[in-house]
Order: C-alpha cells, then structure tokens, then sequence
C-alpha cells in the first residue's frame, strides 16, 4: 500500500507537471487525491502547484474541512468543486483542476469540445461539455458541474478552465492532457480550413472498441442521457450534449439506434 507520504509526492509531482506544461499559470489550478470516504490529500490555495512539496500538502474530510494542514497553508479554495465530484462519483480517487490554453479558450468561447475528430478523443472522453459559468469558491461551479458527472469524466468550466477526474491520480491528470490535445487540435485543424470530422459508423466503431474494452470511469458512449431516451448519442447531438436530453434527436441512422438499443440491454433498461 502507498503510504500518505508517498501519495503527497506524486500530487507534488503532477503539479509540477501541469505548471511546466503551462496547464495553469502562477498559482492556479489545483489537485485532490482520495485516502478513504471522509478523508482527502489537496493542493493548498495560493501558491505555484509547480513548485510544491509534500508538506505543502493538506488534509480534509468529506466536507473540505480541516483535518490537517501545516501552518502558513490552506485547502484549495475550489475544495467544494471537488468534493462535490467524490460525492457523486464513487469510483473517483482523483481530481484535477487547471486551466489549459486551448481548452480555457473553448470555455471562454463558449464551445464544448464535441466534434469527433480523432479515435483517441473519442474512445477517451467521447465530448467534453460546459458547465455553465460560477463563481470560484462558491457553490455555484459544483452545482454547474453536478449534472454532467454521471456522463462524463471532464468538463470545461465556462469563462474558467476544465476539471478532469478518474479512478487514479495518474489517470485524472491524463483526461486533462487528453482534453487539452483535443482541444488544441480542434483549434489548429480549424486554422487549416475545418476539421474532417469521423462518420457516425466510424464514431460507433470506436464506442463499441471502448464498450469491449471496459474502459473505466463514465462516457456518453455508455450513459449519455440522449442513449438512455434511445436518441442518437453524444456526437449526434449537436453540442448539447450533457444532462440535458436533446429533444430532436438528430436524424437516427440504424447503425446508432442498434448500439443504443443494445446498451439499453446491457444496462438493464
Ligand atoms: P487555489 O489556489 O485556491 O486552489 O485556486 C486556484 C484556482 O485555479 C482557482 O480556480
């Protein structure tokens, strides 16, 4: 078993990550890692996550109070974004907030990233949706957040950033990078004349790659609300995807509707 030690070093260690590769600047973005259902590792607010060691580290409940913290250091001031994902997301051990270039210009824009573009995003993260603008601190970013955790393992913070969550601390910080590549590469293959998005059957295709994988953690591919109302899902959706159901539907091709229709088997429906 990893000691609580060694766990502080690997949040150290991530956060230097995403400070080097300008996932955040100054003293932005910050990490959480779970120990057990009322204990949890954070970044402490205010200082560089690039250049943090383990005694920067603090520990809260299950409410993002206190439990230890050195003296001169506070929790994240974004704690009740996080717990509100744990709260929700049983299978989640970690989470990470930053505010990557491209996918921050996509949530200041006001654009989810939902076009399918590459297998990679698609099998990793399907579309990235926007919570709708909070205040930092506050309460309104987790309830923004709330509705989209079912569905998804990243969503863009509108006028903010993104936050990315996973069963590994490892993991949550790849969904970023992952986001953020997506999102760079939506943005340059836009510069050269519009992305060639992959066809429905080809964006199936890969669904059911990661549906026969197992891969972990949610995606609409297994649990977008559109497949649950058996719509066309995800990239189907036109850029609405989330927890709000997409009355229309888009056009239904038979390919989409016999993958739904066989999800809706698997999930008991
Ligand atoms: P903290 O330093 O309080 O974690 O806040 C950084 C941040 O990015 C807020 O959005």
């Amino acid at each position: 078993m990893v000691s609580e030690y060694e766990i502080k070093k690997q949040i150290c260690e991530i956060g230097k990550r995403i400070y080097d590769r300008g996932m955040v600047a100054s003293n932005d973005g910050n990490i959480s890692v779970k120990l057990s259902d009322n204990e949890f590792l954070c970044t402490p607010t205010g200082v560089s996550k690039g250049f943090m060691t383990p005694e920067y580290i603090c520990k809260v409940d299950a409410e993002g109070k206190v439990i230890q913290a050195n003296p001169g250091f506070r929790p994240s001031s974004e704690i009740k974004m996080h717990m509100r994902v744990y709260k929700n997301r049983p299978d989640v051990q970690s989470v990470v907030h930053a505010h990557p270039m491209y996918t921050t210009a996509f949530a200041i824009a006001g654009i989810p990233l939902t076009q399918p573009i590459m297998p990679e995003a698609v099998i990793a993260l399907g579309c990235v949706p926007i919570a709708e603008y909070g205040t930092p601190s506050t309460d309104e970013i987790p309830d923004a957040v709330e509705k989209y955790l079912p569905y998804f393992d990243a969503v863009l913070l509108e006028n903010h950033g993104a936050l990315a969550f996973s069963d590994s601390l490892l993991n949550a910080y790849h969904k970023m990078e992952s986001v953020e590549f997506y999102a760079k590469l939506l943005y340059l293959s836009g510069q050269l004349g519009g992305a060639k998005e992959l066809s429905k059957s080809q964006v199936e295709r890969l669904f059911e790659i990661r549906r026969a994988f197992g891969l972990p953690g949610k995606h609409p591919a297994n649990l977008c609300p559109n497949a649950k109302a058996g719509l066309p899902s995800c990239h189907s959706c036109k850029g609405t995807c989330g927890a709000t159901l997409n009355a229309d539907g888009g056009a239904s091709d038979d390919l989409v509707a016999q993958i739904t229709k066989k999800v809706m088997e698997q999930l008991g429906k």
